[in-house]
């Protein structure tokens, strides 16, 4: 899908890949982009810098989802591609609270579940609409340090996949952006960490897979060529993955056990 002249919301548009997609959106000359954030502020930043319009939304919330798509259809137009980016980083293991375990739930997950609950019925009575959901290299490969990470990520591929092949025949697309480290505000400070192995990346060009991964229809957006690797390396053989895995744990992660 070209992205020139399409109406777009980005989630998590304050900061970091959000705003990036935001402005590379922008250059290709979208209609009009949704900027929604929990921060307000940030969202408008990023707002009145491509001439789209700011919305305050807590994407961990059902009814503020529902209430943005109805506002941004009755207001904007109807929508043509919907970015889940927002997310957030719990570390630790399984002595995680439950209430943080649910609060990356609700974010990660469930809002790219109420995004689509929303918007497939409405997308599919127009003939399709495309959804971008961002899930993580963690999605795929999970999370040394990061249970309630590598976990909720994984849900969101699992989700993306299962949206693509249900509803794909409707004309509904569907893209999952799998990145390893960006640099952003929730890698900061974070340099040396495990996902940072192969380097950081800067969001633009995490934002230009986006844009040519859209173009091409694909699902997987991959920025981080490397994954595609390591993915099959897991998939050849899971224990000797595992291995690996526990590897790199022992050198990076921080559980105590
Ligand atoms: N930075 C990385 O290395 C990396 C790697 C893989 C995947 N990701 C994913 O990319 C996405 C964007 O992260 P980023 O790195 O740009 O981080 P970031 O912290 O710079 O941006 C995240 C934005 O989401 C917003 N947000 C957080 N919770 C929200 C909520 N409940 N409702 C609305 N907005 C909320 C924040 O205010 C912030 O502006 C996340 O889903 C993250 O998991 C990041």
């Amino acid at each position: 899908m070209e992205l020139k002249g399409k109406i777009i919301v980005v989630t998590g548009a304050a900061s970091g890949i959000g705003q990036a997609m935001c402005q590379r959106f922008a250059a290709e000359g979208a209609k009009h982009i949704a900027c929604v954030d929990l921060n307000l502020e940030g969202a408008q930043a990023t707002a009145s810098e491509i001439g789209g319009t700011a919305y305050g939304v807590n994407v961990g919330v059902a009814d503020e989802i529902v209430q943005l798509i109805e506002t941004v259809e009755r207001d904007i137009g109807p929508i043509d591609l919907f970015c889940s980016n927002a997310g957030i980083s719990v570390a630790g293991g399984v002595e995680v609270p439950d209430d943080d375990w649910q609060r990356i739930w609700d974010i990660n997950v469930m809002s790219h579940v109420w995004a689509a609950r929303a918007l497939v019925p409405l997308m599919s009575a127009r003939g399709g609409g495309y959804l971008l959901n961002t899930s993580s290299a963690a999605g795929l490969l999970n999370q040394v340090g990061s249970a309630p990470y590598g976990v909720t990520k994984h849900a969101a591929v699992g989700l993306a996949e299962w949206l693509a092949m249900t509803y794909g025949d409707q004309g509904i697309k569907v893209s999952v952006l799998c990145p390893q480290a960006v640099r952003t505000e929730m890698t900061r400070g974070h340099e040396d960490h495990v996902a940072a192995i192969d380097g950081m990346m800067e969001p633009e060009p995490v934002a230009e897979a986006c844009v040519q991964t859209i173009r091409a229809e694909e699902f997987l957006v991959l920025p981080h060529k490397e994954v595609i690797n390591y993915m099959r390396a897991k998939t050849d053989n899971y224990d000797r993955w595992i291995g690996g895995m526990r590897k790199l744990n022992r050198r990076f992660g921080e559980i105590e056990t």
